[in-house]
């Protein structure tokens, strides 16, 4: 399928829909939809109408920074919003900056 959005509001209109649907829906396994898109395409801002439609009313970032955040649906459910930006493949060498490795003292 595919959708055109005009509007950082018709993205957010998009994805709450999507997202009303599936919380309706008895998923019996855990959902995972993945997002790609160049900088500034717009995943942040579907991700934002996204959770709406879970009744999450906290306000939506990007967690680039910190790679993942735990939302709660209005019904209780858990949803992870992870942005794997900063996120190497399993071919990061050690001496990578993403790879955090830790020593015993
Ligand atoms: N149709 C549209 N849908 C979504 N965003 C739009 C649209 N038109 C313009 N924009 C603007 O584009 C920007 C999209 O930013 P957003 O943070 O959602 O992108 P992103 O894909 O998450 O980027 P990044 O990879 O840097 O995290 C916003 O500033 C938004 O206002
Ligand atoms: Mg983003």
């Amino acid at each position: 399928m595919k959708f055109i959005s005009k509007s950082p509001k018709e993205t957010m209109a998009r994805a709450r829909i999507l997202a009303e649907k599936l919380s309706k829906a008895s998923l019996k396994k855990p959902l995972i939809i993945g997002l790609t898109g160049d900088l500034g395409a717009g995943k942040t801002t579907f991700v934002k109408g996204f959770v709406r439609g879970f009744g999450v009313r906290k306000k939506i970032m990007s967690p680039t920074f910190i790679i993942m955040r735990k939302l709660r649906a209005r019904d209780g459910r858990d949803i992870y919003h992870i942005d794997a930006y900063r996120v190497g493949g399993p071919k990061n060498s050690r001496n990578d900056e993403r790879h955090v490795t830790f020593n015993r003292r």
